[in-house]
């Protein structure tokens, strides 16, 4: 039984020596974006204080936020953890537990965040398919420029040790597996993981936690759009503003969404989605292999394999399952030594 369960994804916070040019890229991303206390703030549409923050600071990912659903949960987590629920001094107000996670990330649960007024998305119009004709007697016409970011939904953390980071974001946050990834039967490399929240609806992946090589870091963190129309017009502002493209367009097949990928002035991956599926509680967890987790339904093929020299997926989850494999081997090792 896990200590709380979270209700959602509420922000990811970055240091950045340049808090004007981080602001640029997220207004031409879609982000709504204030400064308050020396911080700068981005907000999506969905009346949420902020879903982004930048510090100022040697660029650096500092921590992801999850929202609880009560001030008593946050009373709990901190009791069971040795931890201060603080007032937050942040826009939105609440309170606030902050804890650090197996690799050092910090890992920011707040509560009773004021709530303001929803902004004016993206004008969501009917679509016509062969099997409803449901736009009728007008047009589509649609206005250039970014993106509108609804919400945050998902971050993406490299860790060390998946099987310990992942005991430890379970057991706090109650936490359920939507798709375990494998490199080879019994070699995981991570796992998407959705909030629990019993016969309500949450998004295939709030949390991917993903063993890869690398330094450790925020891999990307994912924002919702209206729909592909507003995706698309997001992924032609950003081109024309010449910002650094990553991934995309294309289709996941794991949470199945239409993804857009962009690096932020400091390095930093940030996502633009829509049409991800949807669980609730009762949907068992599944096993996928690694090669469907860069692999698209349609649309641009991950950076790793659009070369002429790529790897090609099976040879990628071949390395990786080896290179798992001697991780694991070496980890155990020295505790084998020691007892
Ligand atoms: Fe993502």
């Amino acid at each position: 039984m896990a200590v709380i369960k979270i209700e959602d994804i509420a922000h990811v916070r970055f240091a950045a020596p340049d808090l004007s040019s981080m602001r640029s890229f997220l207004e031409d991303f879609g982000m709504v974006c204030f400064e308050a206390g020396g911080r700068l703030y981005g907000r999506g549409a969905d009346g949420r204080p902020f879903v982004h923050v930048t510090e100022p600071g040697e660029a650096k990912f500092l921590a992801v936020g999850f929202r609880a659903e009560t001030i008593a949960d946050l009373e709990s987590l901190a009791a069971h953890e040795g931890a201060k629920v603080e007032d937050s001094a942040e826009p939105g107000g609440g309170k606030i537990v902050r804890l650090t996670d197996p690799d050092g990330y910090g890992v920011e649960i707040v509560a009773g965040q004021a709530k303001g007024e929803e902004l004016r998305g993206f004008a969501d119009q009917p679509r016509n398919t062969v099997m409803a004709r449901s736009r009728q007697r007008t047009a589509v016409r649609l206005e250039p420029g970014p993106a509108h970011v609804r919400r945050i939904g998902h971050a993406v953390l490299r860790v060390r040790d998946f099987r310990a980071s992942e005991t430890w974001y379970k057991e706090r946050f109650g936490f359920l597996t939507s798709d375990e990834v494998e490199a080879a039967t019994n070699v995981p490399v991570g796992a998407f993981m959705r909030c629990d929240r019993g016969e309500k609806l949450a998004d295939h992946h709030t949390l991917f936690l993903a063993q890869l090589p690398g330094e450790l870091g925020l891999l990307h963190a994912a924002f919702e759009v209206a729909n592909l129309d507003d995706l698309m017009l997001g992924h032609q502002h950003l081109k024309a503003k010449k910002r650094e493209p990553a991934w995309g367009v294309g289709r996941h097949i794991m949470g199945s969404q239409i993804f857009d990928y962009w690096k932020d002035p400091f390095g930093n991956e940030l996502e633009h989605w829509t049409d991800g599926d949807l669980f609730t509680a009762a949907d068992p967890p599944q096993k996928m292999p690694m090669s469907a987790l860069l692999a698209v339904q349609w649309g641009s093929p991950h950076p790793m394999f659009a070369g002429k020299a790529s790897p090609g997926p099976s040879l990628a989850s071949f390395i990786m399952a080896l290179w798992l494999r001697l991780q694991r081997l070496f980890r155990r090792q020295p505790r084998g030594i020691s007892t």
